[in-house]
């Protein structure tokens, strides 16, 4: 077979067949295993959530209450991965200090055995158990504090935030930021995914796998959308300067962050619901003075650019519930690849059950049969250029 059509981004080629999610871009549906994302937001918790996704359904109330404990158990880190991150720069990106973290496990847990489900099962539930202890024990450490350790009557979202504020989070709080990562446990064959599954091709273990979509969700055009946003919000610092924004926007052509998706050509169902969780936070604790500024953008944006498919992405109101939950910017993006992870891990046990090493073709544009030029006799790049021997 040869498909010869060059498309950057690999935009509308499919690369895998997958039964975890789904996506409807011009009527902004997304499903997990079939089931609604507002239904899952509404009902289910997190690792409910992450239970179907990685599992490929609901479990029993007894499954649930299994995995739960087991996660509970696996919370704590240990205190060379700690020791390991006190050596971190406090000015490091908390992404980068994630992603170091992710890959460290495997030095730990170095048996690597793809067919045995245990071993799957252990993986899954180490990850999902201990990157919110590394998100939440860096942001402490940095601050020259010791990290907190994990409260074993907190669920999921509450410990996560317990951990990282130093104080039991108010139940609404955690309730929204629950939801929160419901909304970003997964999202088809996004960046971050596909790079968990050719990492996962060459059946390399599962840490390596995390520890380099942490890697590519950390990017602006990705997950790092989320932190860029709310420096945005505050570089257009009041509604009248929102169209001025836009205008410069324009004129440098540049992307206004938590708009636009390769997939979505409506808003992101899930930036709808992340802007009622945001309302709702606002109605209990107190408004944001960026709050205004993001609709006035929503509502500018649209008119100049709705026509051609650009609403607001999931990264656009995230930052806006997450501000309010007391998380620093820079924790934004590691939030989110706290959810990710189950995604990720459900894509690397669908990867590793029907494997083929990832290995795409490329269209070639470079010379052929180029002489070796001896060194004496090089040209530098800039005087070849001034030759007009090489085009700059
Ligand atoms: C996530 O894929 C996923 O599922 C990702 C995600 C997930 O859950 O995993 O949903 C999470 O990554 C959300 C996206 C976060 N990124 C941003 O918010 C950064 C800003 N957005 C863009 O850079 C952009 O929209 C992307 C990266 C999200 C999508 O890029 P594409 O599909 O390659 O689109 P493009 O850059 O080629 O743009 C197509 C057109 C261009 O106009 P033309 O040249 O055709 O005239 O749309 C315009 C772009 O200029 N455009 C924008 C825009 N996004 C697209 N114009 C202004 N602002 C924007 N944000």
């Amino acid at each position: 077979m040869t498909f010869c059509e060059y498309r950057p981004g690999l935009e509308g080629i499919p690369a895998t067949q997958s039964s975890i999610s789904f996506v409807d871009g011009q009527r902004g549906i997304l499903e997990y295993r079939g089931i609604g994302i507002e239904e899952l937001a509404l009902n289910s918790t997190f690792l409910e959530t992450s239970y179907l996704l990685i599992w490929g359904n609901l479990p029993s109330k007894e499954e649930l209450a299994e995995f739960e404990h087991e996660i509970r158990y696996h919370r704590r880190l240990k205190y060379r991965i700690r020791d390991m991150m006190k050596c971190f720069p406090e000015s490091g990106h908390p992404m980068d200090a994630l992603q170091a973290c992710a890959a460290a496990l495997g030095l730990f847990y170095s048996r690597r055995a793809l067919d045995d489900p245990d071993y799957i099962r252990n993986a899954v539930v180490r990850l999902l158990a201990k990157i919110p202890t590394m998100v939440a024990a860096f942001q402490l450490m940095r601050k020259g504090n010791d990290p907190v350790q994990p409260r074993d009557d907190l669920d999921y979202a509450a410990n996560f935030l317990y951990m990282l504020n130093e104080q039991e989070p108010d139940p609404l709080a955690a309730h929204i930021f629950d939801i929160c990562l419901t909304l970003h446990a997964e999202h088809t064959i996004n960046a971050s995914t596909f790079s968990a599954m050719v990492t996962a091709s060459t059946l390399t273990d599962p840490y390596g796998v995390i520890a380099s979509a942490v890697g590519t969700l950390a990017g602006p055009l990705h997950g790092g959308a989320n932190e860029e946003v709310i420096f945005m919000l505050e570089e257009i610092g009041s509604i009248d300067k929102v169209e001025a924004y836009l205008d410069k926007c324009m004129q440098n052509k540049s992307k206004i962050m938590g708009f636009g998706h390769r997939v979505y050509k409506v808003k992101d169902p899930r930036a709808t619901i992340l802007q009622e969780l945001a309302e709702q936070l606002f109605e209990k604790f107190g408004g944001d003075e960026y709050y205004e500024i993001a609709v006035a953008l929503e509502k500018a944006v649209e008119e100049r650019l709705g026509q051609k498919g650009i609403y607001p992405n999931v990264d656009f109101y995230s930052g806006l519930v997450y501000r309010k939950l007391g998380i620093p910017t820079d924790l934004f993006t590691p939030v989110f690849a706290i959810a990710r992870t189950a995604g990720w891990l459900a894509h690397w046990k669908e990867q590793l059950a029907e494997n083929r090493i990832f290995r795409p073709t490329q269209i070639y544009t470079g010379s052929r049969n180029a002489p070796y030029v001896p060194i004496e006799k090089r040209q530098s790049a800039q005087d070849q250029e001034l030759l007009g021997l090489v085009s700059g």
